[in-house]
Order: structure tokens, then C-alpha cells, then sequence
């Protein structure tokens, strides 16, 4: 039997993927064990240093439950999951960025019409949310569904209340059929990432905060096109170039415009945010959409996420 040197080894452990049937599978688990060997190597990691690192994922394990997933904010702070956004992005060419869908998004909120607010009675101050959904060639999507969800101006999201029980700064909504859509809201804030576990320690070890720039989170979906994860960043936010999760890009960031003032009235029109929607089309489908008279079906739950734009900063 032979002795391993250090680049035996990682030879060796490659060789032991030769008859692995899944050839994606085989191209994964290749680059994961170079790197893995590799920051090994770079780092000349200690027993003592692993066997930290070992115990610091077996307590995201431990805390991870159907309500608290641990392993997802872990990959948030690391920017890995921004990171798979990014490579998305690129195979996909075109199309509104991309934005992480966060732990805080619930299925089967309230469908509104256009115009609706979604902060019920929220404290706080309104906002008006307008734009376009059009296809890569700026084409207007008619019935494209706009799923929202936005933290409150304390910083919260309806889940995190302990006085709610049903839902709230939520809705959907549908564009019209000049692929328009508005509703109302509140100003969001923004709001650290749970930090109480141990991905908070991991964040205080490295000198780093966790807070998100306040946002608003969109899903838009139309039959034929891309599903789009994203989200809306405030500009002039404290941690807008801060991020703890790197989901901020400046392709997302708008300011608030003074809204068009209504007619005859005196009192001052709430700010706005106008910002438009680009889908891509679903891989396969050519790039416009089939004929408007078929209305689409009702989009499936969202999978992970999908540059134009107008006002944003
Ligand atoms: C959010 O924006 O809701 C979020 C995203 C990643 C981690 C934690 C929160
Ligand atoms: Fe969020």
C-alpha cells in the first residue's frame, strides 16, 4: 500500500467518484472535494480548528426546525446564496436581477385589486408602489401576479408579531392589460437577520452586523416566463452597501418620488415608488409570449429566483 502525500490524497479521493452514475452529481462532488482539500491546504487547518468548525454546523443543525432554517441564513451570510442568484442570472442574459427569497415569505396571500393596500392598519407612513411587467422586449405582460411581503416599520415581519395571527403587509396582485400594476403599503425599515443562534456568533466573529436594508420583497410570475425572485431596496439606507446577505444591488435600489398629487385635493400625496419589472422567458419558450386572449393559469409555488428598470437610484 502506498502513502498518501497531500495531492495523493486528493487524487485519490477524486478516483473514488469514477463510477458515479450521475455524471452532474460527479461534476459537483469533483469541485467540492478540490476546494475542500485545497482550503485545507491554504489555511494548514488544525484538528483543533475542524473539529470547531464541525461543532459550529452540528449547532445550525440543532437549532434548524420547520420554523428556523439555520443551514439557508448560514449560506445567506456567506454570500453563497447571492452567489447561485449570480450565476442564475447569467445563464438566464436578460431580465429584472434577482434578490434572495429570505425565510420570511408565506404562500396564499390575499389576491387584492390594483390600487389595494396591503399594511391594513399598519402604524406608518404610506407608500405607493407603481410600474410595468414586460417581457425582454418591453412588451407589456397582462395578468402577470405580483406576489408581495415587506417588514413594518419596526423592523418586523407579520410572523415575528406575537399579537398576529393572520396575515399582514402582504398581498398579491395582478397587472392590467397594459401590464400595470399599484398598491399601497408602508415605508419599510430596515432589520437584523435572526442573530440569536449560531450564525450570529459566526457574524460577531468576523466584526460583522446583521442587518438587512429596509425592502420590500416582489415574486412575479407569468405563464412562459422566468419566475422572478427580487426585491426593492431603499436607497439612502444605512446598510445599503452593507448588506448581511448581499442581496442589495444597485440595479434594485430606488428612491422615494413625490406621488402624483390628486386633483383638487390640498394634502400632500404620499411618496411613491415606481420601478418596472423584466421578465425572461421560460427556457424553451421563445422570447415573446403566446397569444394575450389565453388568460395564463395560476403560477405554481416559486422556485429560486431571475435589467429593466426605471427609477431605480
Ligand atoms: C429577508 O430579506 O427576509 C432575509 C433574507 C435572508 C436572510 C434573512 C432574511
Ligand atoms: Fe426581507
Amino acid at each position: 500500500m502506498k502513502t498518501l502525500t497531500e495531492n495523493g490524497l486528493t487524487a485519490a479521493a477524486l478516483a473514488r467518484l469514477a463510477k458515479a452514475p450521475n455524471p452532474r452529481m460527479k461534476e459537483i462532488m469533483t469541485s467540492l472535494i478540490r476546494h475542500m482539500h485545497g482550503f485545507v491546504r491554504e489555511t494548514g487547518l488544525t484538528p483543533a480548528e475542524w473539529k470547531t468548525g464541525i461543532e459550529f454546523l452540528t449547532a445550525v443543525g440543532h437549532i434548524t426546525d420547520d420554523k428556523r432554517q439555520e443551514f439557508i441564513l448560514l449560506s445567506d451570510t456567506l454570500g453563497v446564496s447571492a452567489m447561485v442568484d449570480l450565476v442564475r442570472h447569467r445563464r438566464l442574459g436578460h431580465g429584472t436581477d434577482s434578490s434572495l427569497l429570505g425565510p420570511f415569505y408565506r404562500n396564499g396571500a390575499p389576491e387584492q385589486p390594483l390600487g389595494a393596500s396591503i399594511a391594513g392598519d399598519t402604524p406608518g407612513e404610506t407608500l405607493v408602489l407603481r410600474g410595468q411587467v414586460t417581457d425582454a422586449h418591453g412588451r407589456p405582460l397582462a395578468d402577470a401576479l405580483l406576489d408581495v411581503w415587506q417588514a413594518g416599520p419596526n423592523g418586523k415581519y407579520d410572523i415575528q408579531e406575537e399579537h398576529l395571527t393572520g396575515m399582514n403587509l402582504r398581498g398579491r396582485f395582478r397587472t392590467g392589460a397594459d401590464g400595470r400594476y399599484e398598491f399601497r403599503s408602508v415605508k419599510p425599515k430596515s432589520y437584523p437577520v435572526p442573530d440569536d443562534g449560531p450564525v450570529g456568533v459566526l457574524l460577531r466573529a468576523q466584526g460583522r452586523h446583521p442587518y438587512r436594508p429596509a425592502h420590500i420583497h416582489f415574486i412575479v410570475t407569468a405563464e412562459g416566463y422566468e419566475p422572478l425572485i427580487t426585491a426593492l431596496y431603499i436607497a439612502g439606507d444605512s446598510y445599503i452597501e452593507s448588506d448581511a446577505v448581499f442581496g442589495a444591488k444597485q440595479s434594485l435600489t430606488v428612491g422615494y418620488h413625490k406621488s402624483r398629487a390628486a386633483n383638487g385635493k390640498s394634502e400632500r400625496a404620499p411618496d411613491a415608488i415606481e420601478f418596472d419589472f423584466t421578465l425572461s422567458a421560460a427556457a424553451g419558450q421563445p422570447s415573446s409570449r403566446r397569444p394575450r386572449s389565453v388568460r395564463p393559469a395560476r403560477p405554481a409555488a416559486p422556485s429560486r429566483q431571475s435589467p429593466r428598470r426605471r427609477h431605480a437610484v
